[in-house]
């Protein structure tokens, strides 16, 4: 494939993504959390293709987006607590893990083989109108090459993914910022990713706390890998100076900061930033130092990221 169309954010652009996606095309649409790269969830050959594209081990099971809870109920074991969680933050970024339904004609690469399947009714204005318009299940990565930092504006999809996928719908920057929190409710409820809803207000929601996804418990998040996220330069956590050769992303009031992801201190601002300049201080050379970030509310989320974007390389 030569080019990658920009679609506008309006009918037309709708229309023409849904086109691409009915022929088995892939086509990044935008969430509020990041941009994600939607194929025909029931499809093979398109499922396929998006782990062709972002290099993605086929056994990392994909999200599979929905307009909401009726759709959520075609393919997944519906429960209590999941009307609880998708009844308080649905549409919004959290993903649900709910045993999977027998014979719902979804490719089975969706799940990697797995016997739960993710869900999520996204929130974004582009990413509603297009799953109304395309009346059908979208499954979605976020639209990166796999282990790269994930993409909050077209263009971080355009260089990433740029001429490997049909379109890139244009709905600017995201807002969150950092992917859905991930919620496993096939055993006891466990938090498997911290993201773009704080664990404090599901907790609140469910009335009880989330068990914590430990990596190497036997059921697990396969994509929860050590090193991904990450930048072309090393990355240097918690610095509280910055070191010769090195830019210094900050948070809060810090000096000499190349930049930073909140002057003011704001985990939501910080969140919102956090990809977008990752990508723009990375020249592939100079270390970066990140400031510390406090480890509550969307701080978590963060932090899950940064580390990971630190991690030895595999
Ligand atoms: O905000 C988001 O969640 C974005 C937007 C595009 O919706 N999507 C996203 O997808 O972050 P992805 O593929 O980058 O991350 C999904 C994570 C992976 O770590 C995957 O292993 C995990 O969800 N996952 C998917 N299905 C699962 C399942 N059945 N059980 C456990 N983990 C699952
Ligand atoms: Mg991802």
């Amino acid at each position: 494939m030569a080019k990658t169309d920009l679609l506008p954010p309006d009918a037309d652009g709708i229309a023409r993504a849904c086109a691409y996606l009915r022929d088995g095309g892939l086509v990044a649409m935008p969430t509020e959390t990041v941009y994600g790269l939607a194929a025909d969830a029931r499809n093979d050959r398109a499922v396929a293709r998006i782990f062709e594209a972002k290099g993605r081990p086929r056994f990392n099971p994909l999200i599979v987006h929905v307009t909401g809870i009726k759709a959520a109920q075609q393919w997944v074991e519906w429960s209590e607590a999941a009307d609880r969680l998708a009844g308080a933050f649905w549409p919004g970024p959290l993903t649900l893990v709910l045993p999977l339904k027998p014979d719902t004609g979804l490719s089975p690469l969706v799940t990697a083989g797995l016997e739960t399947l993710a869900v999520r009714a996204p929130a974004h204005p582009l990413a509603r109108a297009l799953l109304e318009a395309f009346d059908g299940p979208l499954a979605a990565p976020s639209a990166n090459p796999s282990g790269r930092i994930s993409p909050t504006t077209p263009t971080h999809v355009m260089a990433g993914l740029g001429g490997r996928i049909e379109a890139v719908l244009d709905g600017g920057a995201c807002g969150v910022g950092v992917e859905s929190t991930i919620v496993g409710l096939f055993e006891r409820p466990t938090l498997l990713r911290p993201g773009g809803l704080p664990l404090e207000a599901l907790e609140a929601a469910l009335g009880a706390p989330l068990a914590m996804h430990e990596a190497g418990d036997g059921i697990s998040a396969p994509g929860q890998l050590q090193s991904h996220y990450a930048p072309g330069a090393t990355v240097r956590l918690n610095a509280h100076e910055k070191r010769a050769g090195e830019k210094l992303l900050g948070f809060g009031p810090v000096a000499g900061a190349d930049l930073n992801l909140s002057p003011g201190g704001d985990l939501t601002e910080a969140a919102a930033n956090l990809f977008a300049m990752l990508h723009a201080i990375d020249d592939g050379v100079s270390p970066i130092a990140v400031s510390p970030v406090p480890d509550h509310g969307l701080g978590r989320a963060i932090n899950d990221r940064l580390r990971r974007a630190a991690a030895p390389r595999g």
